[in-house]
């Protein structure tokens, strides 16, 4: 096979080298976003008299032609060919002879790939942050129904204070909506048409950037060409955000992974989303969670060897950035299956309320609050912390909690103590006390869930 450079060479490329340097097994996933292109750079080479009109009609007609026959399922490329470009280019040459072979004018593969990569990333951004939006949806949601089950909240995983589920369901809620707005912030910079920057130095035909970069939807078009065909921000930014947003799944995994201990029992995940083990009859496990924070690994893997691949480049073009595309499709693809796979999950699990309620009533997690009360009746906050620290350690040694003391052994701590200590250290107090804004109360947290849902109907 004649390849489309093939004019200044004397001798065809070793079979090996052919394989080695072909990008078709990957980036013929861009077809689309090929054909597209083309069909407005073609349009645009008529309407600007570049190449005569009836030659960009045909051309335009036969890529919609071949569009067709590739979504049937009827074109298959070559490697020889070596990418998805000029694979289509040839199968046009194929079909309409010199006519075809005029639409390469004013363009560069290296404007080219640029711009199929953008509008590639583009479509899969809103792809991903449709995934996102109903992964906060369902997030918001079991949390609207969880307002009042009591749980521990844990530093050091170490239980700390007593929270709600909503209100560590919406700790992850906020988490998403920042990932849905880094995603918005990239999209807004992949939305740049890089094509009419040519190889690197543009063209010396009369181009029309922006009536291409209308038809093809872009918000602007790039003011540099060398930065135009050299620059993969774009696929950092996005590989980034899915990054950060992959990091947060898997924090959650985690937490999934240990609530549905047995040390835990916090929570029962549905038979559905988790596997049994092919020797122990006992076990439940949950590997969906497992697999999304181990695929979080796989994620961060992309960015970082897009990364290092990129850090050396002398401008412009430079083959090494073809390494581009397969990090950044695989990075889609494994996001694109963890976040639904993780909304299933989350929605169907079982809350086992009494569980945690009794965990968050252990562990002194109300130790503050009876600080707290001490300090409203007058005792400095150094004092009151190293009273409620002397009546914890006597609790361990006698292996009660504050709830249960008797007032003899609040007072024989300390005399300052009457009977409403007790209502003010119920775990269910300690929570609605917390009435700030961000806080765990019902009533702060269900202000939080409505916003949300206003936002959510404005993405
Ligand atoms: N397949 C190439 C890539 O993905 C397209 C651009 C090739 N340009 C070049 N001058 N070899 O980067």
């Amino acid at each position: 096979m004649m390849k489309l450079w093939g004019g200044r060479f004397t001798k065809s490329t070793d079979s090996f080298t052919d394989h080695f340097h072909s990008s078709i097994s990957f980036d013929s996933r861009m077809y689309a976003e090929d054909i597209t292109g083309s069909i407005a750079h073609a349009t645009m080479l008529g309407k600007q008299g570049i190449i005569p009109q009836a030659d960009a009609d045909l051309i335009v007609k036969t890529l919609g032609e071949i569009l067709l026959d590739i979504q049937e399922g009827n074109v298959s490329f070559d490697e020889k060919a070596e990418d998805i470009h000029m694979n289509l280019e040839t199968i046009l040459i194929s079909r309409i002879g010199d006519v075809g072979k005029r639409l390469h004018t004013g363009r560069s593969r290296n404007d080219q790939v640029a711009l199929d990569a953008r509008m590639y990333t583009k479509k899969e951004i809103i792809a991903v942050q449709e995934l996102l939006k109903n992964l906060m949806e369902t997030l918001n949601d079991l949390a609207e129904k969880n307002t009042e089950t009591i749980m521990p909240g844990y530093t050091h995983l170490q239980r700390a204070q007593p929270v709600t589920l909503a209100h560590h369901i919406l700790a992850y809620v906020e988490m998403f909506k920042r990932d849905y707005a880094r995603m918005t912030d990239t999209y807004k910079r992949t939305d740049v048409l890089p094509l009419g920057s040519g190889a690197l130095a543009t063209t010396t035909y009369p181009l029309d950037r922006d009536f291409v970069a209308e038809q093809l939807g872009f918000a602007g078009i790039t003011q540099n060409s060398m930065d135009g065909v050299s620059d993969r921000d774009f696929a950092l930014e996005f590989m980034s955000a899915m990054s950060i947003m992959m990091m947060h799944l898997s924090r959650f995994c985690e937490e999934i992974i240990l609530w549905s201990s047995h040390e835990f029992k916090f929570i029962e995940l549905d038979d559905a989303y988790s596997t049994g083990s092919s020797i122990m009859p006992q076990k439940k496990n949950p590997d969906m969670a497992e697999l999304i924070r181990g695929k979080t690994g796989r994620v961060y893997g992309h960015l970082m060897a897009l990364l290092t691949t990129m850090k050396g480049l002398p401008l412009a073009y430079n083959k090494d950035m073809q390494e581009d595309k397969e990090g950044l499709f695989d990075a889609i693809d494994t996001v694109k299956m963890c976040v639904p796979v993780f909304t299933n999950m989350i929605a169907t699990i079982t809350v086992r309320e009494n569980n945690m309620l009794e965990a968050a009533k252990g562990g002194f997690t109300n130790a503050t609050d009876a600080a707290d009360w001490l300090v409203k009746q007058g005792v400095a906050f150094r004092d009151a912390h190293e009273i409620i620290g002397k009546l914890v350690l006597y609790c361990i040694q006698n292996n009660t909690n504050l709830d249960d003391l008797s007032l003899e052994e609040y007072q024989a701590i300390s005399p300052v103590f009457n009977e409403s200590v007790y209502a003010a250290i119920s775990v269910k107090q300690c929570v609605e006390a917390r009435n700030v804004t961000g806080g765990p109360a019902k009533e702060a947290t269900t202000k939080v869930i409505a916003t949300n849902k206003a936002y959510f109907a404005t993405l």
